[in-house]
C-alpha cells in the first residue's frame, strides 16, 4: 500500500522521523516506523552529551542502535547535531576559549569520522541565532569563541565526511520577514560566496499557537534555495487536532513540494506520545499507532 515514504519517493523525496532508541523494542513503534519512514534522526542520541559524555570518551552505542535499524529498513540518516549549546556535556559547558573551540572541532572530527559514508545529511551547527528582532547570534560559550566557530564547524565536517550534505539547522525562521530568518539567510549567502562548505538549511518546523505557520513559508523555502542549497523541513511537528491541524500539515507539505530543491521532510516522532511536547498531539498518529487526518492530508500532499 501507499506509505509516506513511497508516496514521497514519488517526486525524489525522503520522509523522515525523529527515533528514540529506547522505543526500538516497541513492536507497534518499530512497525510504523519500518513501514512509513525511509530517513531518520536520531532525537537525542548523537547529540554532544551522547555521543562525548566524558571529554575524550565517545559512546556509540545507542546511535549505533539507530544506524542499525535504518540500515535494516533501508532507510537513510540525519545526523544531529555536531556542534549547539544545548544538551552539551557538563564538561563542555564549563570550558571556554581556545580550549573550548578545539574541544568543538575534535567532537565534531571524531563523530563525523566515526560515521563517516553513512550520513546522508549532518545538522551540524544547530539554533546558532538568537530570537527577537536583533538578528544577532544567540550568545553561548560557542559564539564566545569568535564569531568564526560556525565556520570552522562546518569546515571539520566537511573534512572528516566529504560526501555528507552539511546543514544548518534552527527554529523561527520560517517567516521571510523576520529579523531571524534574514540573518540566516545573510550567513548562508556570506557562506557560499566565501566557499565554506554548506549544502542545506534544515527548518525544525514546530509549529504552536504562539508560532503558527506563516503564510510565506514556501517562499522562505524558495528564497533559501536561491543561495544554491537545499532546505529540508527537519523536526516538523504542529499543534492542534483535528481538521485545522490537517490542514496545517497539508500547507507545509505542499510548500515543501512547490520547491524543488526541498529534498525531502522530518516529524518530530511517530505517534502524539512519543512527542517531546509535554502536552498536545502534534503528530501523524495517535497514541495507538493510527492514522490521523493530519497523515492523510499529508499523504495526498506528497
Ligand atoms: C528535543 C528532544 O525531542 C527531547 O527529547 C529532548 O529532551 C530535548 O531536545 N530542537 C532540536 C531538537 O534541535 O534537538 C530538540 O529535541 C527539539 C528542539
Amino acid at each position: 500500500g501507499t506509505t509516506l515514504g513511497s508516496a514521497a519517493a514519488r517526486t525524489g523525496r525522503y520522509f523522515g522521523t525523529a527515533v528514540s532508541a529506547g522505543k526500538l523494542s516497541d513492536s507497534v513503534y518499530t512497525g510504523i516506523l519500518s513501514r512509513e519512514f525511509t530517513m531518520i534522526t536520531p532525537e537525542n542520541e548523537m547529540k554532544i552529551d551522547a555521543t562525548e559524555p566524558n571529554q575524550n570518551q565517545f559512546s556509540y552505542g545507542n546511535a549505533d542502535r539507530i544506524v542499525n535499524q535504518a540500515a535494516s529498513q533501508g532507510a537513510r540518516m540525519r545526523g544531529h547535531t555536531l556542534a549547539w549549546h544545548g544538551q552539551q556535556p557538563g564538561w563542555m559547558q564549563s570550558m571556554e576559549g581556545a580550549a573550548l573551540r578545539q574541544a568543538m572541532l575534535n567532537h565534531i572530527t571524531q563523530v563525523a569520522t566515526h560515521y563517516r559514508g553513512k550520513i546522508y545529511a549532518w545538522d551540524v551547527v544547530n539554533e546558532a541565532f538568537a530570537d527577537g528582532g536583533s538578528g544577532a547570534r544567540r550568545d553561548s560559550n560557542l559564539q564566545r569563541t569568535g564569531n568564526d566557530w560556525i565556520e570552522a564547524a562546518f569546515r571539520a565536517a566537511r573534512a572528516a565526511d566529504p560526501d555528507a550534505k552539511l546543514c544548518y539547522n534552527d527554529y523561527n525562521t520560517d517567516d521571510w520577514n523576520q529579523a531571524k530568518t534574514q540573518a540566516v539567510y545573510r550567513m548562508v549567502q556570506d557562506f557560499k560566496s566565501r566557499g565554506v562548505p554548506i549544502d542545506c538549511v534544515g527548518f525544525q518546523s514546530h509549529f504552536n499557537s504562539n508560532s503558527p505557520v506563516p503564510s510565506n513559508y514556501q517562499t522562505t523555502l524558495q528564497n533559501f534555495t536561491g543561495l544554491g542549497v537545499d532546505v529540508q523541513l527537519t523536526e516538523l511537528d504542529i499543534e492542534g487536532s483535528g481538521t485545522a491541524q490537517a490542514n496545517n500539515f497539508r500547507t507545509v507539505t505542499q510548500a515543501c513540494v512547490a520547491v524543488s530543491r526541498c529534498t525531502g521532510m522530518t516529524v518530530w516522532g511517530i505517534r502524539d506520545t512519543d512527542s517531546w511536547r509535554a502536552s498536545g498531539t502534534p503528530l501523524l498518529f495517535d497514541g495507538n499507532g493510527a492514522k490521523k487526518a493530519a497523515y492523510t492530508a499529508v499523504l495526498d500532499a506528497l
